[in-house]
């Protein structure tokens, strides 16, 4: 990997933060990651205090949205260990987005190694509470400053740590969509772009005002195929042992969580199938009594549980007493987060005390 510059705060901001009560993503770690891509390369390694951008009116980003990121997590074990969990699949996804949106991609070894010194260099601001981590954000956004609608020539890529409590506090209602759609097929549903979320927001705050908290998005052409929840991918058991999750179909984001539930709960023997699942579907379960859960899966949501869905009016109640599905997979991340599980999988990424240069 290129050679790191590193500047140290003189002021750490650490003992202002309250470990029991951490806002989601509103408080920074000291350190930040950044990165130029100039002339076709990537330049300027550098990991600094937390710092304002200066970017000029025209930038390209701030115009046509050319712009991504990912959300991962880093935990501590009870012995200190700072872990990162699947970083290479998060690599991988950053690099699918960079292509879908016409931006150079990062190199990933380089990516999984600049996670780790940041976060190693960051591990007091890790939150030794279950349910707490530092949330991880990498971004990738264009640079040049020019109003013509093309690909930018260069980019800048920095990555945040935030120490974050869970994204939410309690389970979520969510409102099934019938007139405005996050993803169409051959769109951007798949890619983590800035703009997807922007889209999500109106919807959203129609949902919320209808007393919900997020939406459930369904398929561009019935409203009828389920999709995700926009903060997160979704998951439904039948019979408390069947489990659902709509089948990736380039309009889905393609969830790291997501692919650890499939695998923890498979092999922990629920019946777990990605296919195509209609809303229909869902409320003859539950009017024949055989929906016994639903729930979200995302790196920030980590696993939700959901109380209610409305579609068109038609109220599904789910109850906390079949909760596990559920619970069972958020015991067995927490418990692979803090080391109490054993990895069987290869997918935590211990980080040994980094050797940094000044
Ligand atoms: C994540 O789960 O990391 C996300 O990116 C979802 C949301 C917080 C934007």
């Amino acid at each position: 990997m290129k050679d790191i510059k590193i500047t140290r705060t003189k002021q750490s901001r650490l003992s202002s933060l309250d470990f029991n009560n951490i806002p989601f993503g509103k408080v920074t770690s000291d350190h930040m990651f950044s990165a130029e891509y100039v002339d076709g390369e990537w330049i300027n390694y550098e990991i600094k205090p937390v710092e304002n951008l200066s970017l000029h009116p025209a930038n390209l980003a701030l115009h046509y949205g050319q712009s991504i990121f990912e959300g991962m997590k880093a935990s501590i074990t009870k012995e200190g260990v700072p872990m990162l969990l699947r970083p290479e699949m998060h690599a991988r996804r950053f690099n699918a987005s960079a292509t879908r949106m016409c931006m150079p991609t990062f190199p990933e070894d380089d990516f999984v190694e600049i996670l780790k010194l940041l976060v190693g260099m960051e591990k007091d601001w890790i939150p030794p509470v279950t349910g707490s981590a530092m949330y991880i954000r990498p971004i990738m956004f264009a640079k040049d400053a020019a109003l013509g609608v093309k690909p930018s020539d260069t980019y800048q890529f920095l990555v945040l740590t935030l120490p974050v409590g869970p994204y939410y506090s309690r389970p979520v209602k969510l409102f099934a969509e019938t007139q405005y759609v996050r993803a169409v097929e051959g769109g951007v549903g798949e890619a983590k772009t800035a703009g997807n979320y922007a889209a999500s927001l109106y919807p959203t705050k129609k949902a919320i005002e209808k007393g919900y908290d997020q939406v459930l998005w369904l398929d561009s052409e019935e409203f009828k195929y389920i999709h995700e929840v926009g903060t997160m991918n979704i998951f439904f058991v039948f019979n408390e042992k069947d489990v659902v999750t709509p089948a990736i179909n380039g309009c889905i984001l393609k969830g790291v969580t997501r692919n650890t539930a499939i695998h923890l709960l498979g092999e922990a023997g629920y019946n777990v199938k990605e296919r195509d699942l209609s809303i229909l579907e869902v409320v003859e379960a539950y009017d024949n009594g055989t929906l016994t859960e639903v729930f979200g899966t995302g790196t920030a949501a980590l696993v939700a549980h959901v109380e209610e869905i409305n579609y068109k009016g038609k109220r599904i109640f789910l109850s906390e007493d079949n909760w596990g599905a559920s619970e069972y997979l958020k015991a067995q991340i927490n418990g692979l987060r803090d080391g109490t599980i054993e990895d069987t999988h290869g997918w935590m990424v211990p980080i040994k005390e980094p050797v940094l240069a000044e």
